[in-house]
């Protein structure tokens, strides 16, 4: 290589201050070869030292990984990706339950500016019965905006982000967005919500997104299910080791011991018109965020599907 420049991800003084007091150093380096193009290097020093234990030389080895990085990068690119397809197609297949989310409080928009005309419009108008209407439309027609910027916020393409959330923020705005198709399929639902939860570093995007497809497959595994309970229950714990436990659970059919083998598989699906995708992405979310994701048995019937995401205890909503 003719190098020409190179970039150390610290300080030369940090770099040598550590070979003299430890006798090794590791770090990535990224060199800028004379034609412009970036290598980057893993490299690795260590201190020679002569019979005196005096510094004689530096043995440096040097690895060229350019293209384990950019394949990493490419990974992560592509995952974030498929991430955003299915998360736009998951809202797809809701899109009658969230038009129905947004069409109830422009109705009620609609009834009640009717109501307020017909205030004014009397002999003596009734300023009071005018402004509560005018209230109310006010609140319904910010509830309709609040699902619309929830749906864009799912469906932009946004870069990773962490935030400290709650986790119970979180889900009460998942089931606002689902509460449409839980009321069409007849599902009830129940939650259980720790108080005075603390605080997760996360990305409120994809947190939505896993407990959406979590919610969506308990609904499917319900209409798959002759059984006569429908019920989804979600809820919220802290665990003794610093993490919160989140819990979906179902009625539905349950998992059979192929199907608790392939869940979590890229492509595994038992849908005619699945992807098989749900659970993949997921579990790669919670991983990426320090958690994990797992299914068991739910009694009598149906599955659980639980998360944890570590928390460091302080920050409590
Ligand atoms: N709550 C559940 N109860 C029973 N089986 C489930 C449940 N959740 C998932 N499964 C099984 O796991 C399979 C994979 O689920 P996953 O969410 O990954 O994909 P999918 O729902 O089939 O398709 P999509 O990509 O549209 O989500 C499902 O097809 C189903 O067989
Ligand atoms: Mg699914």
């Amino acid at each position: 290589h003719h190098l020409t420049q190179t970039i150390f991800p610290a300080p030369l003084e940090e770099i040598t201050a550590e070979l003299k007091s430890t006798g090794r150093w590791e770090g990535e380096l990224i060199h800028t070869r004379r034609d412009g193009t970036q290598v980057v290097v893993a490299s690795r020093w260590a201190l020679q030292l002569d019979e005196r234990a005096k510094p004689v030389a530096v043995l440096e080895t040097n690895n060229d990984i350019t293209e384990r990085k950019r394949a990493e990068e490419a990974l992560h690119k592509a995952q974030g990706e498929l991430a955003h397809v299915t998360r736009v197609a998951t809202l797809g297949e809701m899109t009658a339950s969230i038009s129905h989310e947004v069409n109830q409080p422009l109705a009620a928009v609609i009834t009640n500016a009717n109501a307020c005309l017909r205030w004014l419009a009397r002999q003596s108008p009734d300023l009071d019965e005018a402004r509560a209407a005018v209230e109310r439309i006010i609140r319904d027609g910010s509830r309709a905006s609040e699902v619309i910027g929830r749906i864009r916020a799912l469906v932009k393409k946004s870069p990773p982000r962490q935030d400290w959330l709650s986790i119970n923020d979180i889900i009460l705005e998942v089931i606002a967005l689902a509460r449409s198709e839980m009321h069409m399929n007849r599902v009830s639902l129940q939650t259980q919500l720790a108080d005075s939860l603390p605080l997760v570093l996360a990305d409120r995007v994809q947190l939505q997104q896993v407990l959406l497809n979590l919610i969506v497959n308990g609904i499917e595994a319900m209409n798959r299910s002759s059984e006569g309970t429908r019920e989804l229950g979600v809820s919220t714990e802290k665990d003794g080791l610093n993490r919160v436990l989140i819990a979906v659970r179902d009625s539905g059919v349950g998992l059979n011991p192929e199907s608790l083998e392939h869940l979590f598989d890229p492509f595994y699906t038992t849908k005619p018109d699945g992807m098989g995708m749900g659970l993949a992405i997921s579990r790669s979310i919670i991983e990426a965020h320090g958690g994990r994701l797992w299914a068991t048995l739910n009694a009598p019937c149906g599955a659980v599907f639980q998360f944890t995401l570590p928390h460091d205890g302080e920050r409590v909503s």
